[in-house]
């Protein structure tokens, strides 16, 4: 069974009530209860971490590379524009990730525009709020089929 770990970053525990202008109203336990519920319709086992430090995320990336996670779906937040540990810590255990940021990161402030995270990712989904979380779960289903031998 395909396993995902749902990684997010700093101050998105503050989600439904943080500038929900720019990240909607939903809380991240509301995010969470979707993408379970989804990930039991596509028979995927999931598992949530969020943090607001650094080193206990990359502490939680060493841990799914070397266990039995096949694809994180990560939020870096505030970390997308400053982490070489958190990208290094992906690139260290060789686990491969879907970026989401719930704004378009593009359309933002010039020092939201670069990501320490994009150029090793499978790819980015950004702008499309909590869905984008949706979208990377079936985006990540599809990857691992292809990932699969064809015999
Ligand atoms: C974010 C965008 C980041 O620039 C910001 O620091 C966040 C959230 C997003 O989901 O849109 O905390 O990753």
């Amino acid at each position: 069974m395909l396993q995902v770990l749902v990684l997010n970053g700093p101050n998105l525990n503050l989600l439904g009530s943080r500038e929900p202008d720019k990240y909607g109203t939903l809380s991240l336990s509301d995010i969470q209860d979707g993408l379970t519920s989804l990930a039991g319709k596509l028979d995927i086992g999931i598992e949530f971490y969020q943090s607001n430090s650094e080193g206990a995320l990359v502490d939680r990336v060493q841990q799914a590379g070397l266990g039995s996670v096949d694809i994180a779906i990560v939020n870096p937040a505030a970390y997308t524009h400053t982490s070489v540990a958190l990208r290094d810590a992906f690139l260290g255990v060789s686990l491969p990730f879907i970026e989401v940021h719930l704004s378009n990161i593009y359309k933002r402030e010039a020092f939201r525009h670069h990501s320490y995270f994009s150029d090793i990712a499978i790819g980015t989904i950004a702008g499309f709020g909590a869905a984008g979380y949706a979208m990377a779960l079936d985006a990540a289903v599809n990857y691992h089929k292809e990932q699969l031998p064809t015999f």
